[in-house]
């Protein structure tokens, strides 16, 4: 179904912004643009409480790369919102509940991130199958470098939660990768680099 409302006088189709559009919306797929952009959201409140739990226990390092993480998921909802606005849509902010604060140690952390970057994905997915149903080739193309990003994401919380199991909280252990992390050092091997 087309989100397309009006006309302006020069013959040109217009959204419900009021803005100039090339190629209507199909509905489902703003919805889900709107969905997705709350997850992002949600993500950066909740790598922020994660940031204040490693800073309120001297891990300084865990606690930095958790801050910027909250800063980049700000970056992701901001260029989902730019990307609705380019095609004439209304960006509608829904409500950010608080983070669930209660994690039990650093490997509960880093598990519970892992699975939010592979929710993501999984919404990430469901964009793209539902902008190549509606032949929304614009959409496509946006979300390429999107989801190839995603999964770089997921790579490397995978490395972390893996580098913490390793640590098995031991304390001079966790202190290395919390000193590794200071130095912006996260990123899993690249053989083909
Ligand atoms: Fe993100």
């Amino acid at each position: 179904m087309s989100t397309t409302t009006k006309k302006l006088n020069v013959n040109i189709a217009v959204g419900p912004a009021g803005r100039a559009i090339a190629q209507p919306m199909d509905a489902a797929l703003v919805e889900s643009f709107q969905y997705h952009l709350t997850m992002e959201r949600n993500a950066s409140a909740d790598y922020f409480a994660k940031a204040i739990w490693f800073a309120e226990r001297e891990l300084n390092g865990f606690a930095l790369f958790f801050n910027e993480e909250s800063k980049s998921e700000q970056i992701h909802a901001s260029k989902f919102a730019d990307y609705l606005i380019a095609r004439g849509q209304t960006v509608l902010l829904q409500d950010i509940p608080a983070p669930d604060q209660s994690w039990s140690s650093v490997e509960d952390i880093m598990a519970d991130s892992f699975r939010m970057e592979s929710d993501v994905t999984t919404s990430l997915h469901n964009l793209y199958a539902i902008a190549e149903r509606s032949s929304d080739m614009r959409t496509t193309v946006f979300l390429d470098p999107n989801i190839e990003s995603q999964l770089n994401s997921e790579n490397e919380f995978a490395h972390l939660l893996g580098r913490v199991r390793f640590a098995d909280n031991q304390s001079s252990a966790m202190l290395i990768i919390d000193g590794e992390l200071t130095a912006g050092n996260h990123s899993p091997l690249s053989l083909s680099n």
